[in-house]
């Protein structure tokens, strides 16, 4: 049987191969995506994932609008939408002349799983303010989906703050109210296991060398992670980038990517410096109703074989 799943994601670069990866593998039926604010405006986000969609002939799969900001802090995050239809530059795909679903994300999600037949993984890559937007709605909500993995957090380092991971700075209450509301199975694939799972320029060219849409689009926005990652002063080996989204998607059908333990993840919710930073604690003190299953490692040379594979029709 298909693994039937839903996506929130803030497209953006890895969140489009995440959706290419899943729309794409014959093992997954994506059921829809959900969009918030994130790595752009939710109105340019839900652009983006509907013309990622397009491009690989997936005009079937609904998209729904989410959240355009955090549920309290705002942080320093420009809300404006400029957005005028056009899918972002660093997205190798054209207009897509479809609209999103009119029902919001959050009343969507609400109503699927509360109304699903059959198991529906939700994998939240984005900042968690649809999620948490669902727990405030449905008090069940937690009982009612069977499994979340979430992309975010960060054990030894962020990538937005000395401290915090960009999806859970982006909305700390919102992470703080999924971490602490008892889902029954977490799977956080945090910034560390994310890094381990690097794509080179080579591995581009093998992606390029077959001629699916999904595969020529990935490597298109792989080279550009890898240039840009090139050009910061992050500690990357040079030529290579993380995928983070498509390893969450990716770790769904081959859990043998992520190496997990369990611990329970708190978030700093407190104007300061740490604002969103996910202190883990792998002894679990006291707070079993938060133990998640993390995944602070991930084996690298699997995730590229696995994602070359996948996105020619696995
Ligand atoms: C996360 O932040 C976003 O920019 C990416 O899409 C990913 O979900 C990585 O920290
Ligand atoms: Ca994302």
């Amino acid at each position: 049987m298909r693994k039937k799943v839903i996506l929130d994601v803030d497209t953006g670069a890895d969140d489009a191969i995440a959706i290419m990866l899943a729309a794409t593998c014959r093992e997954m039926d994506l059921v829809a995506c959900t969009t918030v604010y994130g790595n752009r405006h939710v109105d340019q986000t839900t652009t983006n994932t509907l013309a990622v969609l397009d491009h690989i002939g997936r005009q079937d799969v609904p998209v729904f609008k989410g959240a355009d900001r955090p549920l309290v802090k705002t942080n320093n995050m420009d809300y404006a939408s400029d957005n005028d239809g056009a899918p972002s530059s660093n997205l190798p795909v054209k207009w897509s002349h479809r609209q999103e679903d009119r029902q919001p994300a959050a009343d969507f999600l609400v109503e699927t799983f509360r109304t699903a037949k059959e198991p529906i993984s939700l994998v939240a890559l984005a900042p968690l303010t649809n999620i948490a937007t669902c727990l405030a709605m449905e008090p069940k909500f937690t009982e009612l989906v069977p499994d979340i993995v979430i992309m975010g957090g960060a054990h030894n380092g962020g990538n937005m703050t000395p401290a915090a991971e960009f999806n859970i700075w982006h909305d700390p209450d919102a992470a703080e109210a999924v971490f602490s509301a008892g889902f029954k199975t977490i799977t956080l694939v945090t910034l560390d296991a994310t890094h381990q799972a690097l794509v080179a320029r080579a591995d581009c060219d093998r992606l390029a060398s077959s001629k699916t849409a999904a595969s020529q689009a990935t490597a298109a926005i792989i080279r550009q992670l890898i240039n840009a990652y090139d050009r910061s002063e992050e500690q990357i080996s040079t030529g290579t980038a993380p995928v983070h989204d498509a390893l969450a998607v990716a770790s769904l059908l081959r859990p043998n990517l992520l190496r997990k333990c369990q611990g329970a993840v708190n978030v700093e919710t407190l104007a300061s410096p740490n604002i969103g930073q996910t202190t883990i604690d792998l002894k679990c003190k006291g707070a079993a109703a938060r133990t998640v299953e993390i995944a602070l490692n991930a084996d690298g040379p699997e995730f590229v074989r696995y994602l070359t594979v996948a996105l020619t029709g696995c």
